[in-house]
């Protein structure tokens, strides 16, 4: 169904310099809803008072509503006028009103999945950027706060259980079947942070004992049947209680904490104050549907949206522009928590390939932006890698700066300080400056300058003294709006090592670069040290330094960074893919003779080996070129994969001949040595050797979990076999009534390197169970295609009509998610002219769709530039 009750409009360019203090403070909020799938009847009751010095008229933004009566002070008001989609009323010289308003809406036609929808007939709502606006007027800015009574009825065998943010304060029955709730939240929050529940849901309780002593009531609701699959979720929830009390000291700040599952959300979950709403698939696991990967989703999201209680709540934004101060704090927080409970080394090279898969890209594209950008037209399209994970990094090197305590000491003060208030990134500088004892001014150009710095690394070394020094230089990229970069101030984390002397002999320096250039002493070497620099990823750059295979594949064995073990071996990889490419003749021993040696490290730490032997990603190969060849990218790597899949047979025989521990065994030891069969598999796959599918079709069949099956699965996948269809056919079979397995299903078919995918893709998008009403669906299947290079960028341009087509199909039922598809396309100036000019004629396709959305427009404009 279509939603055309959000008119388009001219895009209008928000601009963050432009922000003024409210006029009218919204102190209190009462709501009272008559819910009903396809007609819910809102009434607002705001209590506003006047903050500005002389009379303005009340501002009440709304999107697609209708005010069917105002009311002032309990009175009939026809002061009040339409402005667009905005109710505007007209107070006169009153410094204070209560101002009520009755709107109505249709739940069950909202397909944006903004404001109050309907999914799988319960009612829930999506408040965050500007979504409060679709259930009634409000200002709906982040910098006002209110406290929030919220009263529903509605049928009671239709809407059991009716959840709200705070505390339920009264419960009673009406009249025809009805009931109601009162809920009260004792917290001032923005409308953003606003929630409601509705529906028949069941509960799994647990409590949890906050440092002070106090018992919290925790639920996870979730319909009937998915309860056993909500554990996990609870055990995460009550580890990241205890890591923010002991880490942060944060104690949680209300009697109940409710976390409820949707089937059909944008993102991955959203952090309502009291009251969290997940994306199923980031609380629903268990080993026969959930891989390793995905019981680690759950833990992540859990804590982050758990964190965002302090980091987000209880602080929050003056205004969009600030989106990072709670976002990039909070991706930090939950990196760190992650890291904590498993392998801190595995976790850290997982954060920094999303960074290089996601952000590294964006940045260097047409939709580059700073981490507080300074303008916007939708403001859904900034939740964006850059925001969340770029951001993340910038509170990561205020961190590395200034050590631990010192770190704690400058969050407490930014809590401190802040605390009920709507506050901004320079704020939350100040406090870290404040209280950690450091001057930031040059490290705020992080905050404002876009584009990924590129460090350029020489050493050189004087022949009589032995002295060898490190010459470094920076330059950061232009890009839009941004021609000219200063010089920032980059932590980057050093170490030389003698390559016959002890790898622990010389210490680590962490070098404070904040000219273009500088020029580092490293001491007396025997000969040219062996350079391990970024240690641990101390700084989001890209770091070039001619360093021959031969130092690479020592570093990758000694280094006593295990990041940059992994970075050393992935570097040699890259090397030699790039060269390949280039038509160079491959030289594939030294990676060879490396990955071996990294496997012998495997028994001690099979997760961190399982990462450090994974060949690049194709796009990633793709970013160290100046123009992108996909198929030669494609042909290259498939054919390092066999020459190393060959060379270690044994190795990777070996591997999958030790059974796979119990699926129900979550030990970091146990996912590790699942992730290196899922490795081993894989390279075997890529063989020319006769058993392997039946081998991959074996470990299918025998899989006692999803981890196991998934990873058979996506190997199988690129094949041709018989096995691959009879898999696929089975899996089907089985978990077609399971939709986050069912999604699996589609991805890993849109992950295939097989030629004929995007076919694949195309008959996908029409299969029964392939449906534009579930973002996750929509990006099991779009996400995972546009993921895959060589398909995607199929040189005659279907990979780009077959997206440009989902986009058109989609917008109109829900823009947000349709938008954030766009992107793919705008890569067009890293790829060959007739490439280019096919991506961009597809944006100019999308962009000419009549009705076109906000979210849309502004991201297949920008993208054509
Ligand atoms: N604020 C949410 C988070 O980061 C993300 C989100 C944004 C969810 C917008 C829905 C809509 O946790
Ligand atoms: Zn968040």
């Amino acid at each position: 169904m279509t939603d055309a009750s959000s008119s388009p409009v001219p895009p209008v360019t928000i601009h963050r310099t432009a922000y003024r203090p409210p006029e009218w403070r919204v102190p209190e909020v009462a709501l009272d809803f008559a819910l009903g799938l396809e007609e819910t009847r809102v009434t607002a009751a705001l209590s506003v008072v006047r903050d500005a010095d002389a009379p303005a008229p009340l501002v009440l933004r709304g999107d697609a509503l209708t005010a069917e009566a105002v009311r002032v002070d309990g009175e009939a008001w026809n002061g009040w006028r339409m402005d667009g989609p905005d109710l505007v009323v007209d107070l006169g010289d009153r410094t204070a009103a209560v101002v009520e308003v009755d709107t109505r809406i249709d739940p069950a036609a909202n397909s944006q999945l903004m404001g109050l929808y309907a999914s799988n007939s319960m009612l829930c709502t999506q408040c965050e950027a500007e979504g409060f606006r679709r259930i009634t007027f409000h200002p709906d800015r982040p910098d006002v706060l209110s406290r929030y009574r919220v009263r529903m009825e509605g049928d009671k065998a239709a809407f059991p259980i009716l959840l709200s943010n705070g505390n339920c304060v009264a419960t009673g029955e009406g009249e025809g079947g009805t009931h109601w709730a009162l809920w009260e939240d004792p917290w001032p929050k923005p409308s953003y942070l606003f929630a409601l529940v509705a529906g028949d849901l069941v509960v799994n309780r647990d409590h949890f004992t906050t440092l002070s002593g106090r018992r919290v009531e925790l639920g996870i609701w979730v319909r009937a049947g998915d309860q056993d699959r909500t554990h996990h979720a609870m055990a995460s929830l009550k580890h990241s209680m205890a890591w923010d009390e002991q880490v942060y000291g944060r104690e949680y700040d209300l009697d109940l904490f409710n976390i409820v599952a949707v089937s059909d959300f944008n993102m991955g979950a959203m952090e309502n104050k009291g009251l969290n709403v997940f994306n199923t698939r980031y609380i629903l696991a268990d080993p026969d549907t959930a891989t390793d990967a995905d019981y680690d989703g759950v833990e992540g999201v859990v804590a982050h949206e758990y964190f965002h209680n302090w980091s987000g709540n209880r602080v929050t934004c003056r205004d969009w522009f600030q989106l990072s101060l709670k976002e990039g704090f909070t991706v930090y927080r939950d990196q760190s928590f992650s890291a904590a409970m498993g392998s801190a080394a595995v976790k850290r090279i997982e954060d920094v390939r999303v960074l290089r898969a996601a952000q590294f890209p964006e940045d260097a594209g047409p939709l580059a932006h700073p981490i507080r950008p300074d303008s916007y037209q939708e403001i859904s399209n900034f939740y964006t890698a850059t925001v969340y994970n770029k951001g993340a990094e910038i509170i990561r090197m205020m961190a590395t700066m200034v050590g631990p305590e010192r770190f704690r000491r400058g969050t407490d003060l930014y809590f401190d300080r802040h605390d009920g208030e709507a506050a901004t990134c320079e704020d939350f500088v100040r406090a870290i400056e404040d209280g950690a004892g450091i001057d930031l001014t040059q490290f705020r150009l992080w905050y404002s300058q876009a584009g990924t710095p590129r460090i350029a690394a020489r050493l050189e070394g004087d022949a009589a003294s032995g002295e060898w020094v490190l010459h470094l230089a920076q330059t950061i990229p232009p890009t839009p709006g941004q021609p000219d970069k200063a010089p920032m101030l980059i932590p980057l984390r050093i170490k030389a090592f003698d390559r016959d002397g002890a790898a622990q002999d010389t210490a680590e320096q962490l070098v404070l670069l904040d000219h273009a250039d500088a020029t580092v002493p490293l001491g007396r070497f025997a000969g040219r040290p062996m350079l391990s620099i970024n240690r641990g990823f101390s700084a989001p750059v890209i770091v070039d330094c001619a360093r021959a295979p031969g130092e690479l594949a020592w570093l990758a064995a000694h280094d006593d960074d295990p990041f940059a073990r992994y970075e050393a071996l992935q570097q040699l990889m890259l090397d030699t893919l790039v060269a390949a490419v280039s038509g160079e003749a491959a030289e594939r021993g030294a990676v060879v003779d490396a990955v071996r040696e990294t496997l012998a490290g495997a028994a001690a730490d099979p997760a961190f080996v399982a990462e450090a032997v994974l060949l690049p990603s194709e796009a990633f190969i793709g970013d160290q070129m100046v123009t992108v060849d996909p198929d030669a990218i494609r042909r290259e790597r498939l054919a390092l994969q066999a020459a190393i899949g060959e060379a270690l047979e044994s190795e990777w025989r070996a591997i999958l001949a030790d059974p796979a521990p119990p699926a129900t065994d979550l030990s970091p030891a146990a996912k590790g040595r699942r992730r290196l069969r899922g490795v081993a598999l894989a390279y075997l796959g890529a063989t020319a050797r006769d058993d392997a599918p039946a081998l991959a079709f074996a470990i299918f069949s025998d899989a006692d979990g999803m981890t196991e099956r998934q990873a058979a699965l996506a190997t199988l996948a690129h094949g041709d076999s018989d096995e691959r269809a009879h898999a696929l056919d089975i899996f089907y079979q089985r978990y077609r009534d399971n939709p986050l397995v069912l999604d699996k299903w589609f991805q890993v078919q849109a992950w295939s390197l097989r030629p004929d995918t995007v076919d694949a893709v195309r008959d996908l998008a029409r299969h029964p169970d392939f449906t534009l009403a579930n973002p996750n669906r929509v990006r099991a299947l779009y996400g995972a295609f546009t993921a895959n290079q060589a398909a995607f960028h199929r040189p005659d341009g279907a990979g780009y009509r077959l997206l440009a087509d989902l986009v058109i199909a989609l917008d109109p039922k829900n823009p947000q998610t349709a938008a954030r598809l766009i992107p793919p396309l705008g890569r067009w100036k890293r790829f060959d002219e007739a490439r280019a000019a096919l991506m961009k004629a597809e944006l100019g396709r999308i962009l000419a769709q009549p009705g076109l959305s906000r979210d849309a427009t502004e991201q297949a404009s920008k993208s054509l530039v």
